[in-house]
């Protein structure tokens, strides 16, 4: 079973309910074939974006093609994109197998075809020998493969998943990862994924997008939101980050530098800053230690409390003014530095930081 893959393009894209925007120029390219996922507060218009992909939701501004045809305004049947709710919205009365059915009959499709299909898709989601059980009757996980089994059987060109594994405990949702991110290579269809956890998108995605108040901030590979992260925003909120508050920002060769509590703080070079700006560093590329760095930045400050994490260990320290710092450290490495303190060294290498703008 193959699909074509199709690419979307999203073309300032407005969705208003009243006077309330819960959309706002959102322009976007989607690859075939590539998995992007979504990525924002509750409220920051993830869903309401997917509703308007598989035209179950009208746009009130912008265009959206599909392979360079305009989609605007066709109805959602004729898109035909395979959609995977919250919450799996199976029909409770019918079993696995016409469930799965379903949207072939829908479609007009041969009985035979129907069952031939039917049988190897629940052979690729791994449900042989459930296909006369109803939904009630089967574990979360297995449910949600029902519902991925639904939605690819009809091989649509788009596959929008919303917060699909938002019911499953830890471990199942592993493996379903493991599974949606199987599925995706095998069909090649374009997924476009809602989720509320970063790990989920860090790992599962080829690009992320992040959302907020009905805005696209950044779209970009995990990498580089999470590495460089153009705003405050997306860097709070992918993952843990350390913001320290810098001024006279200054340029040279070296890289770009800012003056935090009286220390020169150095990073790569960052044209876009001046006067005041945010130095950024992740807990992860922090050390801590009884001396000053010979060669890269550290700032004075005191612990004021650790937290067990198994193989990590998280240390929270707090310089002179006040700054809040969070580092984490392998276990056995802070087991070493906590001999000592509570005054330490906190440092970094001049690459590990990057510098964002102070309002953004
Ligand atoms: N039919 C509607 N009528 C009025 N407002 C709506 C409607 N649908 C969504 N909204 C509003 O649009 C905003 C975005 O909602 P949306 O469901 O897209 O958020 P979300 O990012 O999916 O959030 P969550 O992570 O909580 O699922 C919310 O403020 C919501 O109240
Ligand atoms: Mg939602």
């Amino acid at each position: 079973m193959t699909t074509r893959a199709v690419g979307i393009q999203a073309i300032g894209i407005g969705k208003s309910f009243g006077h309330f925007e819960a959309l706002k120029d959102i322009s976007l390219d989607i690859a075939p074939g590539e998995f992007l996922t979504l990525l924002g507060p509750s409220g920051s218009g993830k869903t309401t974006f997917l509703m308007v992909l598989a035209g179950f939701q009208a746009a009130t501004a912008g265009r959206l093609l599909s392979d360079g045809t305009d989609i605007t305004r066709s109805r959602a049947e004729d898109r035909s994109f395979g959609m995977v709710f919250q919450g799996y919205a199976l029909f409770p009365h019918k079993t696995v197998a016409q469930n799965i059915a379903f949207p072939l009959q829908v479609r007009g499709m041969a009985r035979e075809e129907i069952a031939r299909r039917v049988d190897a898709i629940i052979a690729r989601v791994g449900l042989v020998g459930h296909e006369k059980k109803r939904p009630t009757m089967l574990s979360g996980g297995q449910q949600q493969r029902v519902a991925l089994a639904r939605a690819l059987v009809f091989e649509p060109p788009v596959l929008l998943l919303d917060e699909p594994f938002s019911a499953l405990d830890k471990h199942l949702r592993g493996r379903m990862q493991e599974e949606v991110a199987r599925l995706h290579g095998e069909f090649g269809t374009t997924f476009v994924f809602v989720t509320h956890d970063q790990s989920e998108a860090l790992s599962l995605s080829s690009r992320i997008a992040i959302f907020n108040h009905g805005r696209l901030l950044q779209v970009g590979g995990p990498r580089d939101i999470y590495e460089r992260p153009q705003s405050r925003f997306v860097a709070e909120f992918l993952g843990e980050i350390n913001l320290l508050p810098v001024d006279e920002v200054g340029h040279c060769s070296l890289g770009t530098s800012g003056l935090f509590e009286g220390a020169r703080l150095r990073a790569p070079r960052h044209d876009h800053v001046s006067g005041r700006a945010v130095l950024a560093v992740r807990p992860e590329h922090m050390s801590v230690g009884a001396e000053p760095p010979a060669n890269g930045n550290g700032v004075a400050a005191r612990l004021a409390g650790t937290t067990y994490l198994g193989a990590a260990m998280r240390l929270a320290l707090a310089t002179r003014n006040g700054t809040q710092l969070t580092v984490t450290l392998p276990s056995e490495a802070a087991g070493r530095v906590l001999t000592g303190g509570p005054d330490f060294w906190v440092t970094w290498s001049f690459d590990n930081g990057f510098l964002l703008p102070e309002q953004s």
